[in-house]
């Protein structure tokens, strides 16, 4: 295992469209060993998903997890689409690992249901409401060269970490 440097913004690789994975790669030895070093450099950076152009490989992989009440299993999304949304929409504080320090309220829908493959190489069909639906949506920007700030439209919400812990924790339990 291995950890792996996060990408900031401003680094070009976060706003590339990333490849797909051919799905003959999925079981080499390589990609397993690569998706281990993402969880591993998640769990590090005390994040809840992180998208591979993260680390600065321009590939459509990703892994989530988010231990806890209303959190969700580890997952590992390869080649993921969004194959229906949900008519409700849900606001939430976001954060990203690659956007360090910065908080702000982004408006999606509340439910979704991806398509993917998974580590294994199975074809996997989720749905996700609530953080688990956000985080989804969150880290397959990603792959599209989106960061959150760019799905923000009102940018007076954005918020320091520090005076987010101030003024506004509160009043959302619920950071992704
Ligand atoms: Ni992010």
């Amino acid at each position: 295992m291995a950890l792996l440097t996060v990408a900031k913004l401003g680094n070009p690789v976060l706003r590339q469209i990333a490849q797909p994975v051919d799905p003959r790669e999925i079981h080499s030895k390589a990609l397993q060993q690569f998706i281990d070093d993402m969880f591993e450099t998640m769990a590090e950076e005390e994040g809840i998903g992180l998208a591979a152009p993260q680390v600065s490989r321009s590939q459509q992989v990703i892994v989530m997890e988010c231990r806890g009440e209303g959190g969700f299993p580890q997952t590992v999304l390869i080649n993921p689409s969004i194959v229906f949304y949900g008519p409700n929409q849900v606001e939430m504080w976001e954060g990203c690992l690659s956007v360090e320090g910065l908080r702000g309220k982004v408006t999606r829908p509340s439910m979704v249901k991806v398509r993917a493959l998974d580590r294994d190489g199975t074809t996997l069909e989720l749905d996700a409401t609530g953080l688990f639906a956000v985080c989804i949506q969150h880290e397959i920007d990603h792959l599209i060269g989106k960061v959150f700030l760019d799905r923000m439209t009102d940018l007076s919400t954005l918020t320091h970490l520090e005076e987010f812990d101030q003024y506004w924790r509160q009043e959302h339990a619920t950071v992704i």
